[in-house]
């Protein structure tokens, strides 16, 4: 099924702009609208040629200002908010923007979703908000246990949402996947960041004993699971995504070196990351009664996503270096201003 018309925000960010890249191609008649507002994390770059060929409408704005807000959501069927502050490590050293943007954003944007009435509205959240496992698998029924501030903010974001589908009746539905990866990904992450300085001969800094778990999943293959659930999900319910794929970060770090190839780069152990989650481990039986699944091999993409990096040298220089920013300035920045991003 295809929507008339929806609303990504952070749709310039990695997940964001993986799924308006795949919203477009596979539903030519669905009109896209982004809101971003371009922070460190948000690459306009990830986009611009959908934006150049008129297929996607940009509008640069903040989850947190009203006025931007309805502007963007005015005539959406469908919400998707990507848009969140997202590295732990970030949140660790700084917490105050993820609770401004992950709950106080999330806020505003229901807000909006419940004045404008949209159709519906889908939270996109993580396997985070349940904290680190022992190794038992949760559902979605599990109790929230976050173990960092980033993963604190994500939790706030959700009961609110759970809260407008109960007191307002605002069609919400949340998804919380595993871990991504995939091309677009921000380098401070750990597979673009190994990847990239891989390629660089430099180090690649490994946390702790590097036996902590994640369970990675293909980006590609979480934006159909989001796109499924927007459509067939039920209101007020949360749908765990993920392959069931926990590996070793040590693991995939030696499958890094592997693909980038010959390389002086090392391992190096270095001191543990504060509250540092050891795995997560999710169910996903719901939204595979929803009919999804995977269709990805995580060796195969594993591969391709490395290649993804090695071919596009220019992009991860250019967020490694700043440079992106100017690309920004350079290209749209006067036409965005007059509304005319083409
Ligand atoms: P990202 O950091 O790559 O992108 C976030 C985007 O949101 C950027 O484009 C940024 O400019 C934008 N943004 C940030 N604050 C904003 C604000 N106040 N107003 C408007 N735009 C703003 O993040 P990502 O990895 O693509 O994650 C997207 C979503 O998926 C997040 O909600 C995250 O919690 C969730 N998630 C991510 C992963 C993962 O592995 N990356 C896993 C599970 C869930
Ligand atoms: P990250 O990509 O930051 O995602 P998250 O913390 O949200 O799961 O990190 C993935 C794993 O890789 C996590 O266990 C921390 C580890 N890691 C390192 O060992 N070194 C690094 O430099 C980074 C960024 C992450």
């Amino acid at each position: 099924m295809s929507f008339t018309s929806i609303l990504v925000t952070g749709g310039a960010g990695f997940i964001g702009s993986n799924f308006v890249r795949m919203m477009a191609r596979e539903h030519p008649d669905t009109k896209i609208t982004v809101l971003d507002s371009l922070t460190y994390a948000g690459n306009l770059e990830n986009i611009s040629d959908l934006i150049d060929a008129g297929r996607v409408r940009f509008v640069k704005g903040d989850i947190r200002d009203p006025i931007a807000v309805r502007a963007a959501m005015s005539g959406a069927e469908v919400v998707f908010n990507f848009a969140a502050e997202t590295h732990v490590d970030r949140s660790i050293e700084e917490a105050a923007s993820f609770i401004e943007t992950d709950v106080q954003g999330t806020y505003n944007l229901l807000n909006f979703a419940r004045e404008l009435k949209v159709a519906r509205y889908v939270q996109i959240s993580t396997d985070e908000v349940y904290g680190s496992s022992d190794g038992t698998d949760f559902d979605e029924e599990s109790p929230l246990k976050p173990g960092n501030p980033y993963s604190a903010s994500k939790c706030g974001g959700d009961l609110m949402c759970l809260a407008f589908a109960n007191t307002y009746k605002v069609p919400v539905v949340i998804t919380r996947s595993s871990n991504n990866f995939g091309p677009y990904q921000h380098v401070e992450k750990f597979i673009p960041l190994f990847t990239t300085n891989a390629m660089e001969g430099k180090d690649l800094p490994l946390y702790g004993d590097g036996m902590h778990q994640r369970d990675w999943i293909y980006v590609e293959d979480n934006c159909r699971a989001i796109a499924l659930v927007a459509e067939k999900g039920k209101t007020g319910e949360v749908y765990n995504i993920a392959v069931g794929n926990s590996q070793p970060n040590l693991r995939v770090a030696e499958l890094i070196l592997k693909h980038v190839g010959k390389t002086d780069s090392r391992i190096v152990f270095i001191e543990d990351r504060k509250g540092h989650d050891r795995m997560y481990k999710l169910k996903a039986e719901k939204v595979r009664k929803l009919g999804w699944q995977p269709r990805t091999d995580f060796a195969d993409a594993m591969e391709q996503t490395v290649k993804w990096y090695v071919q596009n040298r220019g992009w991860w220089e250019r967020v490694k270096s700043g440079a992106f920013r100017e690309y920004y300035e350079k290209h749209y920045k006067d036409k965005l201003a007059r509304g005319k991003a083409k």
